[in-house]
């Protein structure tokens, strides 16, 4: 067998050994934990959470966001998921409806709510309406029926007013976990 002679390695100015730019990262805070996404920072939300971090309660019903069933608190604030690419989110920090309840179980008063009033259909409009309802309470802390109808989800089972009540139930201090 013959012998492999090594390459030597080229010299002289061409030869410069250029490193390739690691591509740069974004830092997110997600429901308490921290991560980094090191691919297409244009990426929306809504995908990294749900492909990436397998967190599937925040659900895709149109590229516009317009249904409300992307929702998620970014600092406090209800947000579209899908129309939000990850680049914006550095120093942000993202609430999902599974970052609602807490680390003890107990459910957030606007999931118990929920289940109290039985405002839940097929189920897929409720994490949206969860996250829009904690952001109204925030903003106003007796909302009446005009507040709620202004959010911007959309329920194709008809939940509506039984989501008034369980919101309402919430103001009303109510929703407790028995
Ligand atoms: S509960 Fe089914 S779409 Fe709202």
């Amino acid at each position: 067998m013959v012998p492999v002679q090594a390459k030597p390695l080229p010299t002289g100015p061409d030869s410069a050994i250029v490193p390739v730019k690691i591509r740069d990262g974004v830092d997110l805070e997600i429901n308490g934990e921290h991560y980094r996404h090191t691919g297409d920072p244009q990426m929306p939300l809504l995908w990294y959470l749900r492909d990436v971090l397998q967190l599937t309660g925040t659900k895709y019903a149109d590229q516009h966001g317009v249904s409300g069933a992307d929702l998620v608190l970014l600092d406090g604030k209800a947000v579209s998921a899908i129309t939000l690419p990850v680049a914006r989110l550095a120093g942000k920090q993202v609430t999902t409806v599974e970052g609602l309840a807490g680390n003890d179980g107990t459910l957030h008063p606007v999931q118990q709510a929920f289940i109290d009033e039985d405002a839940i259909g097929c189920g897929y409009c409720t994490s949206g309406w969860l996250i829009a309802a904690v952001d109204l309470l925030r903003r106003k802390k007796q909302p009446d029926d005009d507040d709620i109808d202004q959010l911007p989800n959309l329920c194709r089972c008809g939940c509506q007013t039984r989501v008034r009540r369980a919101i309402k139930r919430v103001a009303a201090g109510k929703a407790v976990q028995p």
